[in-house]
């Protein structure tokens, strides 16, 4: 009896320890949660080499790109590598038909050329404090839900005041685990980052939307960028003056490349994971959620990808928009898939009968954590409506009508016109009519009424009546064919597009009067019913809620530390500094199908079709290849293109450097595979994989394609190739 009782606890905690490799680590625990385990792995240096404050290490070269990217700064004056998709806007924005950056690249010469972009920052973190028990002082267990956050608030605010006044970074205060840890982050943030040099769209996004989120990929996501400050090295707004940033670590980087089996690690700024959900609402994400998004987006991409093919000019318009619609419409396709292929929900499942299982095995934690799941499920099934008609609205009112969205924008002016605000609006007119160019160059009237044909009827359906505004209620009882009718009215009677010189003519000269059109006009009455509706009622029915599924999330994170004391819990993803590490090694995306870990430029080529919008490729691309001019970067006489790992990724680690044992940078992080882009609420090890641009790859465009090797000459570049005995490993590995 005694020896089955500890092989089911044995049994259990093999069954619960992960692979290893799951996990977005706090980098300044790593030497006391993840080293030996790292080592293992095959890492060779030391936690205080990863992350310290005491000394130059590798965190110092880690670079928040935008707040949205991450970037690495890769040579002793400030010199910035990042994704082509991260730089996207900013490649754009110095583009015209003219100099079409986007579609030919760019490659400034020297400093001189650099491109300056106001607005675009890069941050680089000081230091993290752990102040949980400043945020929780007076915390206590029978304050409520609000309670506790409005306390939490409110010393937040006051811990922020008194550091920041004795402080020359940028500080924050983040939740970890829901709310059971606070951690401060200092950070520093330039303000001067130049364009340095990006490929065309043929390298730097080539298979576009196809082949995005797929594996085995062909693309050269990289751009080149650097930071400048001011005279003292410290962050500067941008001017001429400025001078290339000093860091105090840059990454070395390696070109011997990377075999199967070879330690990998990422470090960067994971954006949001939910990793810790109960079952049913993993249920809800994959049968309710992710199915209502995806087809209201399916929708909407068939309306643009039918006038896309119909008009060149349309097609360019939306190119960008498409990218983005489609980009997470295809990620939760592939969470779906992922989820169910893998029972993932059995199995979580199943963790929750052992979870319940060992927490009643000890009397002491029963007591206190006993309803924890049990009404965590609940709050999640309560939340569920109002979550699917928050849904609805965001990707209808929002992202999905693009007029109701652009009529947000005159809210304010509006509002400052009815209160009689005259400085007020003039400041906000001014502001608008600035923007409108960016509005109509990229805007096709006759395809957003299609869109508001097609999904205000799916939008109206999904709502509840109750809180619903008068005039949104009506619409939901009209006859088909008389909403029909309304539609295309609205649109006639488009203010902003009748006569766009005119508008911006009465926004300058006579904001009142536009505003004052703007308010009684049809386009501008629905766009606010519906946003005041969303913000007014959906939002707070779902917020009481929310401020106990934090609550009921923490504990039962907490029970679970508590209950396997064993088990490393990481909290999940942030947009705060982590690390997270792995191995290079291949999959199996289904039955009998065998995917290698790393592509080669004859894959590039094999995928070309001469003049397709995705799979076209420059001429001189084409020659390198037939002359195999691949300078010291090949590998075998082959150019490597792209490898995956099993770092566990996610949104916001795009351009996070890949780093060997040695903390050496030997790739790119930029995507993830389909089959494993469940990993935001369920890693697993059979399948997630995370996508690299190869360095040598990089390195060869800069070098040979772009004759920017002044560029390589500015890096410490490290060659140590791998021996035969790795190489083997690879042949041992694969199935052939
Ligand atoms: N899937 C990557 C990410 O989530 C790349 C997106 C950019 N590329 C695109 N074709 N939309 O950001
Ligand atoms: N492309 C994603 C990004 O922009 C990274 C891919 C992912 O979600 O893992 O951050």
């Amino acid at each position: 009896m005694k020896i089955k009782l500890i092989s089911f606890f044995l049994l259990l905690l093999l069954s619960l320890q992960s692979s290893g490799k799951e996990g977005m680590w706090i980098p300044y625990l790593l030497g006391q949660l993840n080293q030996s385990e790292m080592e293992a792995m095959g890492l060779e240096i030391t936690a205080e080499d990863i992350y310290s404050v005491n000394q130059s290490s590798l965190k110092d070269a880690i670079v928040h790109f935008n707040e949205g990217c991450t970037a690495e700064i890769i040579s002793s004056q400030g010199l910035l590598l990042t994704n082509h998709h991260c730089g996207y806007s900013q490649i754009q924005r110095h583009s015209t038909v003219e100099q079409d950056y986007l579609k030919d690249g760019f490659w400034a010469k020297s400093n001189a050329e650099e491109l300056t972009n106001p607005g675009l920052t890069a941050a680089i973190v000081k230091y993290m404090e752990d102040v949980t028990n400043l945020v929780l002082a007076e915390a206590t267990d029978k304050m409520s839900p609000s309670e506790r956050e409005r306390l939490v608030r409110d010393n937040i605010r006051k811990l922020l005041d008194e550091r920041g006044e004795s402080s020359e970074y940028d500080l924050s205060i983040v939740p970890f685990y829901y709310g059971d840890q606070y951690i401060l982050i200092a950070k520093e943030t330039f303000k001067d980052v130049r364009l340095v040099g990006a490929p065309p769209s043929s390298i730097g996004k080539f298979g576009a939307d196809t082949d995005n989120w797929m594996w085995p990929r062909h693309t050269g996501d990289f751009s080149v960028f650097r930071i400048y400050a001011g005279a003292d090295n410290k962050p500067a707004e941008v001017a001429e003056a400025n001078v290339p940033y000093k860091p105090n670590y840059h990454l070395k980087v390696n070109i011997s490349g990377v075999a199967d089996n070879d330690f990998s690690m990422i470090f960067g700024f994971p954006g949001r994971t939910q990793e810790y959900l109960p079952s049913n609402e993993m249920e809800n994400i994959i049968e309710v959620y992710d199915p209502a998004r995806i087809a209201i987006r399916a929708k909407l991409l068939k309306i643009l990808d039918r006038k896309m093919r119909q008009s060149d000019a349309t097609r360019i318009q939306y190119a960008s928009k498409y990218a983005g619609i489609s980009n997470a419409w295809k990620k939760w396709i592939g969470e779906i898939k992922g989820i169910k292929e893998t029972n993932g929900v059995e199995r979580r499942r199943q963790l929750e009968e052992q979870f319940l299982a060992a927490l009643n095995s000890k009397p002491e934690l029963r007591q206190q954590y006993s309803d924890v799941l049990d009404e965590l499920k609940k709050l999640y099934e309560d939340r569920k409506p109002v979550m699917l008609e928050r849904y609805h609205y965001i990707e209808i009112g929002y992202y999905g009508i693009e007029i109701m969205r652009h009529m947000l924008g005159y809210r304010g002016l509006v509002e400052a016109y009815r209160n009689e605000e005259e400085e007020e609006m003039k400041n906000l007119a001014t502001r608008l009519a600035n923007g409108l160019d960016n509005f109509y160059k990229d805007y096709d009237i006759d395809l957003d009424r299609q869109a508001m044909q097609e999904l205000l009827p799916v939008y109206l359906e999904a709502m509840s009546e109750e809180g619903l505004p008068e005039q949104l209620k009506e619409l939901k009882k009209m006859e088909d064919e008389d909403r029909r009718e309304y539609i295309d009215e609205l649109y006639e009677d488009l203010i902003v597009l009748e006569d766009p010189v005119e508008f911006r003519e009465m926004l300058m000269e006579k904001p009142g009067k536009a505003a004052k059109k703007l308010g009684k006009s049809e386009a501008f009455q629905l766009s606010s019913a519906m946003y005041g509706h969303f913000l007014e009622v959906l939002n707070p029915r779902a917020s009481a809620m929310e401020d106990k599924i934090d609550h009921y999330q923490r504990e039962y994170i907490s029970a679970m530390r508590k209950v396997f004391p064993l088990k490393r819990f990481y909290p999940d993803a942030n947009s705060t500094l982590r690390v997270a590490y792995g191995k290079v090694e291949p999959y199996e995306p289904r039955d009998a199908v065998f995917y290698d870990t790393q592509t080669y430029l004859d894959g590039v080529i094999a995928k070309y079709i001469p003049g397709d919008y995705e799979f076209d490729l420059p001429e001189k691309l084409i020659d390198l290849y037939e002359n195999q001019d691949y300078g010291p970067y090949a590998e075998d006489g082959k150019m490597p293109v792209c490898y995956i790992a099993s770092n566990h990724t996610t949104g916001g680690n795009s351009g996070s450097p890949a780093l060997n044992s040695r903390g050496e940078l030997v790739g790119l992080n930029f995507d993830r595979v389909w089959e494993g882009t469940m990993s935001d609420i369920n890693y697993d090890i059979s399948r997630c994989r995370n996508i690299m641009v190869d360095i040598r790859y990089v390195l060869f465009i800069i070098d040979k394609f772009a004759d920017s090797k002044y560029l390589v000459d500015e890096m410490d570049i490290v060659y140590n190739p791998v021996v035969e005995k790795d190489r083997g490993m690879k042949e041992a590995n694969t199935k052939f």
